[in-house]
């Protein structure tokens, strides 16, 4: 199997080879040097992904909401051989290639406002990071060293650095870890499902604004830096908040002069039928958007901030006071990486994409919402092409429980038996196709998906324990 690639490695061998040598992000240390654990992938085409037992399935969640155009797509893996062969390589910190200033340019035009400045990274959790610490030196250039708060939301996911893991609020991410907590501080996740305050959705939003608006009041707005918020709270559960929510935030951040970050590394690039969703779908303009995955349709590894001329224009120019933001990676603007962007944003254009999005989105979350009539499913959300069904066996719990958690897992291995990849958090199967998806594809999901539920549901209540 691996022998067009010059390996002479067969399918056991690269598995066993894993179990002895690899850790995998999430890794069980349990489980780790056994066998049975993650699956081998060794072909995609399209929004499907085959596994090394030769099963086709359709990828729920294009790898990990990234593969945006699909698989084997001929144009991109073409712009990377040939930048790869013309120049793979140039140092950001003292030169410029072509690819980098033609995508900074390019998504500076997609981007809201007076967004014009591109900062690029290695991925999302080095896209965040940088926007960060964007702020922190902000701040010190700008004589306020005590204005470094950042207010994150409990069940937000923004990465694995030190400074991006301290500012994602979800549960499962954090024991055992250090976590610099001194300028970071959690509010509510905009989440009515299951919320003691989540009956009426105006209500809830005016729950959610004042414990916002107190937090500023009780740490001082002086102390507070910025709000960090993905539009769609994508691993936390695709959390799509009340209406309104963002923008009464981001006035309440204007008012006080706290950066309104807007991390769209997931609901970027198409996922919810435009390039960035902030403006379109959340009526913002935030300070800076924060981009990776879908960029290069997860091609390469690239990610990045995108910032408004008025927060840029505070410290440069005449106003930089001798300051160079010395932030910066060896592969900030990777020629590779931006040729391969430039490629995906080229397919999505031609492809028509984003109003391909427009059109199968509401089809897709109609399909999705009709299996909130199956008496096992608790909620049902979404945004485009973002959707997640949360388990629940007990209706009157507060939390999911460890039972729906088990549920949940035994509804994504039938789904995977059954031809779909589903992705598992938690009480939640979450699905996040391939912008290219059709709607008889989308219905081929689904069914699998309401399959799976119903056969699950039919067995835990044999077991008499629903
Ligand atoms: C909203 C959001 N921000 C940041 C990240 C981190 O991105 P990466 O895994 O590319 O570092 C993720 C990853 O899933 C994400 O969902």
């Amino acid at each position: 199997m691996y022998s067009e690639t010059g390996s002479q490695w067969n399918v056991a061998e690269l598995e066993d080879a894993a179990h002895r040598h690899l850790i995998s992000p999430a890794e069980e240390l349990a489980k780790l040097g056994t066998s049975g654990g993650r699956t081998l992938f060794t072909s995609a085409d399209g929004i499907y992904i085959t596994d090394s037992r030769g099963r086709r399935m359709i990828d729920g969640p294009a790898g990990m909401w990234c593969t945006q155009v699909g698989y084997n797509c001929k144009p991109i893996a073409d712009a990377i051989a040939a930048q790869a062969l013309r120049i793979c390589y140039n140092s950001p910190w003292y030169s410029l290639n072509g690819p980098s200033a033609g995508l900074a340019r390019r998504i500076a035009e997609f981007a809201p406002g007076d967004l014009n400045h591109v900062f690029f990274t290695t991925g999302g959790s080095s896209a965040v990071d940088s926007a960060l610490r964007f702020m922190q030196f902000f701040n010190n250039v700008l004589g306020r060293p005590s204005k470094k708060t950042i207010i994150c939301r409990i069940d937000g996911y923004h990465g694995s650095t030190h400074l991006t893991a301290a500012c994602s609020g979800r549960a499962g991410n954090r024991p055992n870890f250090d976590l610099e907590m001194d300028n970071v501080t959690f509010i509510s996740a905009p989440n009515r499902y299951r919320h003691p305050q989540g009956g009426d959705e105006a209500a809830f939003l005016e729950f959610l604004v004042a414990e916002f608006e107190e937090r500023i009041e009780s740490l001082g707005p002086q102390n507070i830096g910025a709000f960090l918020a993905e539009p769609v709270l994508a691993s936390g559960g695709v959390i799509v908040p009340p209406k309104g929510y963002h923008r009464r935030f981001l006035e309440i951040c204007r008012k006080h002069d706290i950066l309104y970050i807007s991390d769209e590394v997931v609901t970027g690039f198409g996922r919810c039928g435009e390039w960035f969703a902030s403006e379109p779908a959340f009526d913002i303009v935030p300070d800076i958007i924060t981009f990776a995955k879908g960029v290069t349709s997860g091609y390469v590894p690239l990610g990045g901030f995108v910032i408004s001329d008025a927060v840029l224009g505070r410290i440069s120019g005449e106003n930089a006071k001798g300051s160079a933001y010395t932030n910066g990676y060896t592969y900030s603007g990777h020629p590779v990486s931006c040729a391969a962007a430039l490629a995906n944003i080229e397919v999505i254009e031609q492809g028509g994409l984003l109003a391909h999005v427009r059109e199968v989105a509401p089809y897709f979350q109609e399909q999705l919402r009709k299996l909130g009539e199956i008496p096992l499913v608790g909620d049902v959300r979404g945004i485009g092409l973002l959707g997640c069904v949360e388990c629940a066996t007990d209706p009157h719990s507060q939390a999911a429980t460890d039972f729906d958690k088990a549920v949940a897992a035994r509804i994504d291995r039938l789904c995977y038996e059954n031809g779909l990849i589903v992705r598992p958090i938690g009480s939640m199967c979450v699905l996040s196709p391939a912008l290219i998806i059709k709607k008889e594809e989308i219905d081929t999901m689904i069914s699998i998906l309401r399959e799976s539920i119903e056969k699950v549901q039919a067995e835990i209540r044999a077991e008499g324990r629903f």
